[in-house]
């Protein structure tokens, strides 16, 4: 008889691909190209020589791993995770795992004050710091530099880890960290450092794998050390008591906590106003950009010189029910719109007239030469018009500025890939 599978949520696992100090990994047959990783009840540290039971962990874990990384996919960061499967684990897709960890600092503490003698605690690091080290428990994971990676020669699901992988993957960490940071000091918290790693699925798509979790991190309330709440704690610990280890649980539960805050939405919106219908497909390339990026959008028609009041009543109303506002007045011929709601509100207004090449030279001046009084700008490509609405918002939204973020660095590797599929 064949033996009975073991079941998790709805998922029958297959093999035991790897088991490791917090987790174990299984194959996932009725999802090709999957795992479901199994978190333990244990935590360790100091490259598992000191290890504890700890009754609740897993789920804990479990639960804040699933709000990282669903952060991290709702930025748009390529990333292993798919789903929560059941209280203990989730499932990822399945890769070959890069060994290597990927730390980004903002602050110089813990292991980087012993490599660096001189550097006061605290330092900080602007932009944040990257360092590589090489898994290796047995020799307390060695520093490594960028050339000792590439000649280590790792080829995993037919892909060689070369200079471009390695700066694919060190920008990658970066924007982890800053979009986490910001995440974070929305509940008045410093993201001090952190560690990732990558892997490679079967498709040959670098990830971020693994999990993220209050041991992948420092976190300090209020940026005061005194504070921590992340395994630091427990790496601090000489003798570890019940008690000890309870604070260590109840840590974890707060940070878990707290990360539901963060999901929150914040009020904002950015009005497209177009003087005639007419525009209505100008108007919605913005809108389809801006809704990319996460931005709550709202389309009008008003034009301000044939609805003057109408205009108007239109501001005062978004006014009055958002305090993080941004307009975009898309008029043709002669752009009254733009420099009437400039003229008339404190909110930022941005011109996207919907210029033909034939009259470009006559129009584009309604929107520039404008009165005294008035700081409405001009952009005349409606991604352009977007994206500066969008960088308005991200001011004061983590999520839009980490799309934002996410948009550049795709940008940089789709030219590093061309680049190197050109000279390949
Ligand atoms: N998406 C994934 N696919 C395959 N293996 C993974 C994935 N995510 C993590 N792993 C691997 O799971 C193993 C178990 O994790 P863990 O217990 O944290 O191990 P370790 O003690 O080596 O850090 C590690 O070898 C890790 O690289
Ligand atoms: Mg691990």
């Amino acid at each position: 008889m064949p033996p009975i599978p073991k079941i998790v949520g709805e998922y029958k696992l297959g093999e035991l691909i790897i088991e490791g100090k917090t987790k174990q990994v299984y194959d996932l047959p009725s999802l090709p190209g999957h795992c479901i990783l199994l978190n333990k009840d244990r935590i360790t540290a100091g490259d598992g020589v000191k290890a504890h039971d700890l009754a609740g962990k897993a789920a804990i874990s479990n639960q804040t791993n699933g709000k990282v990384f669903g952060i991290l996919n709702a930025a748009g960061i390529r990333t292993a995770f798919v789903k929560i499967a059941s209280e203990n684990a989730f499932i990822s897709t399945k890769c070959q795992m890069i060994p290597i960890e990927w730390v980004t600092r903002r602050l110089a503490t813990g292991s980087f004050l012993k490599r660096n003698v001189g550097v006061p605690e605290g330092y900080r690091f602007a932009p944040p710091k990257h360092e590589t080290f090489f898994k290796d428990d047995a020799n307390h994971d060695p520093q490594w530099s960028d050339e000792q990676i590439v000649s280590a020669g790792f080829v995993f699901n037919g892909v060689k880890i070369g200079q471009t992988e390695i700066d694919i993957m060190r920008d990658m960490s970066i924007v982890v960290f800053e979009v986490l940071e910001k995440a974070w000091a929305t509940r008045n918290c410093a993201l001090i450092d952190m560690k990732i790693e990558f892997g490679v699925q079967e498709n040959g798509d670098i990830v971020v794998a693994d999990v993220i979790d209050s041991d992948s991190w420092r976190l300090w309330p209020s940026g005061d050390k005194r504070l921590m709440k992340d395994k630091q704690v427990y790496r601090n610990l000489t003798t570890v008591a019940e008690a000890d280890l309870e604070t260590i649980k109840n840590n974890f539960i707060w940070i878990s906590d707290q990360l539901d805050q963060i999901v929150a939405r914040s009020n904002h919106l950015v009005v497209i106003l177009m003087g005639s219908p007419s525009d209505k497909d100008h108007c919605a390339k913005i809108a389809k950009n801006l809704t990319d990026l996460g931005v709550n959008v709202q389309t009008r028609i008003s034009s301000a010189h044939k609805g003057t009041q109408d205009t108007l009543k239109i501001l005062r109303r978004y006014e009055s029910e958002f305090d993080k506002l941004v307009f975009i007045a898309v008029a043709g011929r002669s752009n009254g719109l733009g420099p009437v709601l400039s003229g008339n509100t404190t909110y930022p207004v941005i011109n996207c007239p919907p210029v033909k090449s034939d009259n470009v030279n006559m129009d584009i001046w309604s929107s520039l030469n404008v009165p005294s009084g008035l700081g409405c700008s001009t952009v005349i490509y409606p991604e352009a018009a977007a994206l500066q609405a969008a960088q308005i918002i991200g001011l004061s939204d983590f999520m839009v500025w980490s799309k934002l973020r996410v948009k550049l660095l795709s940008n940089l590797n789709s030219l590093r890939f061309a680049d190197k599929a050109f000279n390949a």
